[in-house]
């Protein structure tokens, strides 16, 4: 499959640590994501085989389109790595360009690589010499807004022959306390040839129909909001808003925890992995609310989500302290009886500490 054929006119769902693992793009591509990308995977990890990172490049045979993303700096080590995931069966290989977490980029990857075109292009090319799949690049707008290398570093990338380029209009510096700002990827449309997909603060379909006419972007990329909100795929292809009441949404987490049950089976250690996963993902499952803005996913205050709860469940489904996410997957995974909606204790920590990446 060409990038073309892969990416113009989609939703795409956003490679996310802890967010892209594979119960949960199945889950996305029941609600009609037709392609997803998976967490970061560190080459060098890849290229030696270790057991963890290995596990970031499976896909399951029903999958649909499926993109691998490795950070790293060594084109050679990047190739390898390239290579690994395309016989594992990744659809595309996307190479972070972006991540701002000190781990990433103290070792030189992610958006370390925003100051240095002649190394990306080093990589893309070592990482098309060594595959037939697509090879993309995701980017944020530089290392700081004062200073934007994002056009220098997708030329580098087109001219070593990358397929398609992604960019996240954020630069390093400002994570998530600015708006995405679009004009950048117009910008980026009027300057390469390959295909490019625009990325940040998409909350629903008609922001990305909006952002695909107004740029002349070839696709829109998802983060955030899909792990809220994973059936935004079938509004978007079906140019329509669906509601969701808390039932239904209850059957959301359900289904996720059935497609974790059948990756971890229904064991103690499976059903520890299916706790830890569902506690991230209750997180962001939590923030959907009926009329919700930017603010559901920019803030903890459930006041800013949009209307308010309309029942017990719905209020237990939108809080992810310690008491009520351990009771939900009492529930859920471990079988246990409906338990009354545990109550709120005032101070209780939330269940996961979010790292945010990217
Ligand atoms: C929890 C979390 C994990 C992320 N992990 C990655 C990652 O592994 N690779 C990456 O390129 N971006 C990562 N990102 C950034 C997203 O892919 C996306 O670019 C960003 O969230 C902006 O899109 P949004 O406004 O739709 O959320 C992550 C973001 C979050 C919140």
């Amino acid at each position: 499959m060409t990038a073309e054929e892969i990416f113009r006119g989609r939703l795409i769902m956003a490679p996310m640590s802890r967010g892209t693992d594979l119960p949960f793009r199945r889950l996305l591509n029941e609600w009609g994501a037709e392609v997803c990308v998976g967490e970061m995977a560190y080459s060098h990890k890849v290229a030696r085989g270790d057991r963890a990172e290995m596990a970031l490049l499976r896909r399951h045979p029903e999958e649909k389109i499926f993109g691998v993303q490795l950070a790293g700096k060594k084109p050679e080590v990047m190739a390898e790595a390239a290579q690994i995931a395309e016989d594992r069966g990744a659809d595309f290989i996307d190479v972070n360009l972006g991540c701002p977490i000190d781990d990433a980029t103290k070792r030189g990857y992610g958006a370390a690589l925003l100051q240095r075109p002649g190394r990306v292009g080093d990589i893309v090319r070592a990482m098309k010499e060594a595959c037939n799949v697509p090879i993309t690049v995701k980017l944020r707008l530089g290392w700081s807004s004062e200073k934007p290398t994002y056009l220098k570093i997708a030329r580098a990338a087109e001219q070593a022959g990358v397929d398609a380029v992604t960019l996240h209009s954020r630069s390093r510096a400002q994570r998530y306390r600015r708006p995405a700002d679009w004009s950048h990827v117009t910008e980026l449309v009027r300057e390469l040839s390959v295909p490019v997909i625009g990325n940040g603060d998409i909350l629903g379909w008609r922001d990305a129909e909006r952002r695909l006419e107004e740029t002349g972007c070839a696709a829109v990329m998802v983060g955030r909001w899909a792990l809220t909100k994973p059936w935004i795929f079938q509004e978007f292809r079906e140019r329509r808003d669906i509601e969701l009441d808390p039932d239904e949404r209850l059957a959301v987490v359900r289904r996720y925890v059935e497609l974790c049950r059948e990756l971890f089976r229904d064991d103690e250690k499976g059903r520890v992995r299916t706790r830890r996963f569902l506690t991230f993902h209750q997180d962001f499952f939590r923030r959907y609310r009926r009329g919700a803005g930017l603010d559901a996913v920019n803030s903890d205050d459930p006041r800013d989500w949009g209307e308010p709860a309309s029942n017990e469940l719905e209020e237990w489904l939108c809080r992810a302290d310690v008491p009520a996410t351990d009771a939900l997957c009492r529930w859920l995974v471990d079988g246990d009886e409906v338990p009354p909606p545990p109550a709120v204790e005032p101070g209780s920590p939330r269940a996961v500490k979010l790292k945010v990446l990217g």
